[in-house]
């Protein structure tokens, strides 16, 4: 059912993430009926353009960017009339802020929500919050969405934090961290805490490790400008493999309201055993990708896809052990990686729970391991061990696979439809506050400082592996595989 009426304001709304994540999910939202017919889409970016000219670019977005049977003309048609432009520079406060609060003001009333959604570059966080404030465009029931990424380090990410803090109050600030968003994420709340069975198993007595493991085939897809100033570390790790980590280790908090629940992952941020800049080998290894396979295609290595191949210490892969000092995890290795142009476009969790006592069975075996498949293709999959029908006590290993839900009938949403909508309805549950932000930072930055200072850069690999031979050393020094090193021996 449809949500209360509201304008979306969108800064960057030019931009890649706008045309290929935001409009998509709202038009999805809106062909479920969720967005009412009188809610408005405000696009803003430095281009001048008009409505109908910013439409048409929408258009071919969208048609680029669903798929060809969630296309509907005449339901595209009518979400294209809810879609208005206006051309600002919001860091500039003499710019055209007179035209969006016109606009705002011809259809304002005290019940209508203000999301303003900022996809810009981050250094002008601050100054748009300031504009909206100052032009008075925040109205009673206004939120402002943070996307990634917030800051570089710590200090910068405190002064974005700061900078839009001195305008809005923290709980109307979302920062939108799109692995929260994805079904699969939201699942490990439920299997934890919905399975007494796995509750109580979930602790250093039975796990003996944790795989958490983001990889895709993608290279730089002419991103090179910001991602060659970010890096996998800044990428993906501080952000959605941190979260993935405070929910698989999070303790059971004490409802599922959004405080509880992020009280709960703070505290693992803050329990992350601080890593030495001086002595990251240990655990971190770093890798940059060169020429080689994916997809049977062969591409080119990283320095290449950079505009004139400017020669480039910036890591494509990371692969890191994190431990969590607390009762339940002291000792437990959380080994986390991610990297572009890796064999396939993986996201999963792997639990590894201890091997069990030998003997009775034959030789010893592996302890369970539970497989939770974040992307493509959700599910949960924990094999058992079954008598081998017949004679004996052969055993056979069978599969308690669940694919979540009835995906035959029932389609996942995009992580940015929930989101986008929960910052309407004013749910922050699945949104990062300003302290877990900092808390990753805080535990982030002396590995930015170790590599900063550090003798030599990422360590080369090819383009279609599982990245340098330095992240399955991390492993080996603990006795541990990642697990398609144990696939292929077992
Ligand atoms: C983004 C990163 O936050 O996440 C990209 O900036 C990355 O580099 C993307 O490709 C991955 O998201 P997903 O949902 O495809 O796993």
């Amino acid at each position: 059912e449809p949500v209360d009426s509201f304008d979306y304001v969108i800064f960057g709304a030019t931009g890649d993430l706008t045309m290929r994540k935001l409009l998509p999910a709202l038009y999805r939202r809106f062909a479920e009926g969720q967005v009412p017919a009188d809610a408005r889409i405000v696009g803003t970016a430095r281009s001048p353009l008009d409505d109908e000219a910013y439409r048409e670019r929408a258009r071919v977005a969208l048609r680029q960017h669903l798929r060809p049977d969630e296309i509907i003309d005449a339901t595209l048609n009518r979400f294209l009339r809810l879609v208005h432009y206006v051309s600002l520079n919001g860091a500039d406060s003499a710019g055209n802020w007179d035209g969006l609060k016109a606009l705002l003001a011809s259809n304002a009333s005290d019940e209508r929500i203000r999301v303003f959604y900022l996809a810009t570059s981050p250094d002008l966080y601050g100054d748009i919050a300031r504009n909206v404030a100052e032009k008075g465009l925040r109205s009673d029931r206004s939120r402002i969405v943070l996307e990634k990424p917030i800051g570089t380090d710590l200090e910068t990410a405190r002064k974005v934090n700061d900078g839009v803090g001195k305008h809005f109050p923290e709980n109307s600030i979302y920062r939108i961290d799109h692995y929260l968003g994805k079904e699969a994420v939201q699942n490990i709340i439920a299997l934890r805490f919905a399975n007494p069975m796995l509750e109580r198993m979930w602790d250093r007595e039975s796990i003996e490790y944790v795989q958490i493991t983001a990889a895709e085939t993608v290279g730089l897809e002419g991103r090179g400008g910001y991602y060659d100033g970010s890096g996998a570390l800044r990428d993906m790790i501080q952000n959605h493999l941190l979260q993935v980590l405070t929910v698989v280790a999070m303790e059971r908090p004490s409802s599922l309201d959004a405080d509880a629940l992020r009280d709960e992952k703070v505290r693992v941020l803050k329990s992350l055993k601080p890593l030495d800049p001086r002595n990251l080998g240990e655990n971190v290894a770093r890798g940059q990708y060169v020429q080689g396979n994916t997809g049977g295609k062969p591409v080119p290595a990283y320095r290449e896809e950079l505009p004139g191949e400017a020669p480039s210490n910036t890591e494509t892969f990371v692969a890191l052990k994190a431990e969590i000092d607390n009762a339940r995890w002291r000792g437990v290795p959380f080994y986390l990686r991610s990297g572009k142009r890796m064999p396939e476009k993986l996201t999963e969790v792997v639990v590894q729970f201890r091997a069990g006592e030998p003997g009775l069975f034959g030789e010893a075996r592996p302890g369970s391991r539970l497989v939770i498949r974040v992307q493509p293709n959700e599910s949960v999959t924990l094999p058992l061990f079954v008598k081998h029908p017949g004679n004996g006590f052969g055993l056979d290993e069978v599969d308690a696979l669940s694919p979540l839900g009835q995906p035959e009938r029932i389609r996942y949403r995009d992580s940015y439809e929930g989101l986008m909508l929960d910052a309407v309805k004013g749910s922050p549950a699945l949104f990062v506050r300003k302290d877990e932000t900092e808390a990753a930072w805080e535990w982030v930055t002396p590995i930015l400082e170790g590599w900063r200072n550090a003798a030599d850069g990422p360590d080369a690999y090819e383009a279609g592996t599982w990245g340098p031979e330095s992240a399955r050393e991390l492993l080996r020094r603990s006795g541990h595989r990642w697990v398609e090193d144990v696939a292929a021996w077992a």
